[in-house]
């Protein structure tokens, strides 16, 4: 299996499946001297982690991140980068593959099970191998790095819809977001999607999600036009993440919908002499390059697949079989792909950034 690997200067590959004793990323061009300690890249993981709320599948795993070259460990206990490739190491430890038995020769309808026998002819049913959303976790380690490369953006995301429920916006507050297990920045809502998922979790069942993520402090003039446009490589990086299957840019779909009047971001020469923009509409992004505005994305999760209730396949040889799910799932998998999208959008801005200091030679 090739594409394994995304970025050009910052530059990850993922390894590892799902069952396996681990997985892990490498990534080739972190930039030297960056100093950090291992919890600095641990927080990140914590926020992925599984089993940390009712809502979110049962599996333990610690997901302790090892850093196992391309740093200069300290007296101190910090680490600092010294451009060689930064290896990440994550143990899986509490795989459980009786729990696939069922499904070893049988498709679950919504999974990659089909696809994967298809194209490769082999297919990892444990778990689901490589196409499980495990993999995400070396993702996030890479995305605590690129962060730590750029310390002025301010990286985050919030969940802002559960199936058909979502936020009033107008009680956006990110203080919220980490006070509660869905990553919701609207405390009115957390109640309600309490009580709405405990309904599908306890029925077996499972549901989709809109995650919102926001990247602050990305100096205008990055980006790479016409076939590396940044919000070209926000929407792959998220659309290649497990279950996504819509991405929006700022106002996205909603553009469609509006006059142009309503959707200009007008400027105006702030009180410092500089340009300011009174609305951004564009999520950040023109014709490819930030504008130092807030840059915007929201994507789209769809139901988990693994759910309870009998749907109709087929197997491996041939015969039309149901299938049921069995094991350990998220009833949400959105609220995991939180973090696993800011993880995202730090390693497509931070490969951005150096691409453009390449170009360029200066830094913004
Ligand atoms: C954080 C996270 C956890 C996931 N956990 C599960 C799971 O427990 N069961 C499942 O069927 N799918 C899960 N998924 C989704 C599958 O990995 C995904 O649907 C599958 O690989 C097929 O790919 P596609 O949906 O992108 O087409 C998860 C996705 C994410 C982002």
């Amino acid at each position: 299996m090739s594409h394994n690997t995304f970025g050009h200067l910052f530059r990850v590959t993922t390894w590892g499946e799902s069952h396996g004793p681990a997985l892990g990323a490498v990534v080739d061009g972190c930039p030297p001297g960056i100093r950090f300690a291992q919890e600095d890249l641990q927080a990140f993981m914590d926020k992925r982690k599984p089993g940390q709320s009712r809502f979110v599948t049962q599996r333990r795993e610690d997901d302790i991140v090892k850093v196992l070259s391309g740093v200069m460990p300290q007296e101190d206990g910090t680490m600092i980068t010294t451009g060689t490739p930064v290896s990440l190491f994550i143990e899986n430890t509490d795989q459980r593959s009786k729990d696939y038995g069922d499904i070893a020769k049988r498709y679950r309808p919504g999974h990659a099970d089909y696809t994967y026998d298809l194209k490769y002819g082999i297919r990892d049913y444990r778990g689901g191998g490589r196409s499980s959303a495990r993999e995400t976790a070396a993702r996030v380690a890479a995305g605590a790095l690129a962060r730590l490369a750029m310390p002025d953006v301010t990286i985050r995301g919030a969940l802002v819809q559960i199936g058909t429920h979502k936020i009033n916006r107008d009680n956006w507050d990110w203080a919220q977001v980490d006070q509660n297990p869905f990553f919701c920045p609207d405390a009115a809502m957390v109640p309600v999607f309490e009580e709405y998922l405990d309904g599908i979790r306890k029925a077996g069942s499972s549901v989709g999600a809109v995650i919102e993520v926001v990247a602050e402090g990305v100096p205008a003039g990055i980006g790479a036009p016409v076939y590396g446009k940044l919000d070209q490589d926000i929407a792959s990086g998220l659309m290649s993440i497990n279950a996504v299957k819509g991405v929006e840019i700022g106002n996205g779909f909603e553009a469609a919908e509006i006059t142009g009047e309503e959707n200009a971001d007008e400027m105006r020469i702030g009180a410092d002499g500089k340009p300011v923009f009174l609305s951004n509409h564009a999520g950040g992004i023109l014709g490819g390059i930030s504008t130092g505005e807030p840059i915007v994305a929201r994507f789209a999760i769809k139901p988990t697949s693994s759910i309870l209730t009998e749907k109709r396949s087929i197997d491996a040889d041939g015969n039309e079989v149901d299938v049921r799910t069995k094991g350990r799932h998220d009833p949400c998998v959105g609220i995991r792909a939180v973090p696993v999208g800011e993880a995202m959008l730090a390693c497509i801005i931070l490969d951005h950034i150096l691409r453009d200091r390449g170009q360029n030679g200066r830094t913004r």
